[in-house]
């Protein structure tokens, strides 16, 4: 585990969009595993400055979403598929037909998260996987729980997950209650996951991932296991672990 510490929110991002870029630039035909949520908006921000810029390519790239609301289409201004068209692909040369994420209208969770699998699978293991946290350590929305789930799979969003993120939706009771997600295998089989972390609040759950045991009940905590796991977080965010860190 490598942890790169910054600034703030706008030199985490910059620094992401760097490894991310090196990433395409290697490999113009990469898989990119992407996420959602606040955390990466200043990197996807800087990936399309970028691309403006004429220093990036995304015509080959695919990516794959770590989830998606269950019950919202991709125009639903709430919906993960919305998201990622208005903070990231509808900015670049991506080829929406490469652009990857879970069937929030398939109501069937079996077929939906079969169809997902079977996606990742012939797109092959992300060459990087982006990734924020939950304040309960949840990575794409694989909750704490008392096993790793292996695969795509509907979950029962936790209580403190969906109010985190009833700050999107005008009503808590907005907020879907079931999600599809990535599973925990599926991520951790990224050659690179990087996860970028920013702000106080999460500067507790960034020590009890990182420097407490490997335990479903913080999901996150996998990560110490992954061969090539960079930590891209502020000062903030880290602000709990104190001289542990180390920077790059
Ligand atoms: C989003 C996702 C979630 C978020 C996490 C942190 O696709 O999978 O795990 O990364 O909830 O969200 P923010 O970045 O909004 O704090």
């Amino acid at each position: 585990m490598r942890i790169i510490r910054t600034r703030d929110y706008e030199d985490m991002s910059r620094k992401a969009a760097n490894l991310i870029s090196a990433v395409m630039t290697m490999k113009p035909d990469c898989v990119l595993g992407l996420a959602t949520g606040s955390s990466p908006v200043g990197t996807y921000r800087n990936l399309i400055r970028r691309y403006e810029n004429g220093d990036l390519d995304f015509s080959q790239v695919t990516t794959v979403n770590l989830d998606e609301y269950k019950g919202l289409d991709g125009e639903n201004p709430q919906s993960y598929r919305y998201f990622m068209r208005e903070n990231l692909f509808s900015h670049v040369n991506i080829d929406p037909a490469r652009t990857f994420l879970p069937d929030g209208t398939e109501e069937d969770s079996e077929k939906a998260c079969g169809a997902y699998d079977e996606i990742l699978r012939r797109t092959g293991p992300a060459d990087l996987q982006l990734l924020g946290i939950g304040h309960d350590g949840h990575i794409g929305f694989n909750e704490p729980a008392d096993t790793f789930a292996k695969m795509t799979h509907c979950v029962d969003l936790a209580e403190m997950t969906i109010e985190a993120n009833a700050r999107f939706f005008s009503s808590r009771e907005e907020v879907p209650t079931q999600a599809y997600t990535m599973g925990i295998q599926t991520i951790m089989s990224a050659a690179k996951v990087l996860m970028i972390v920013s702000g106080a609040d999460k500067a507790e759950i960034i020590r009890k991932a990182f420097f407490g045991p490997v335990t479903p009940q913080v999901p996150a905590s996998i990560l110490q296991f992954h061969p090539d796991f960079v930590l891209i977080a502020d000062e903030a965010a880290l602000s709990e672990i104190g001289k542990i860190s180390v920077g790059v």
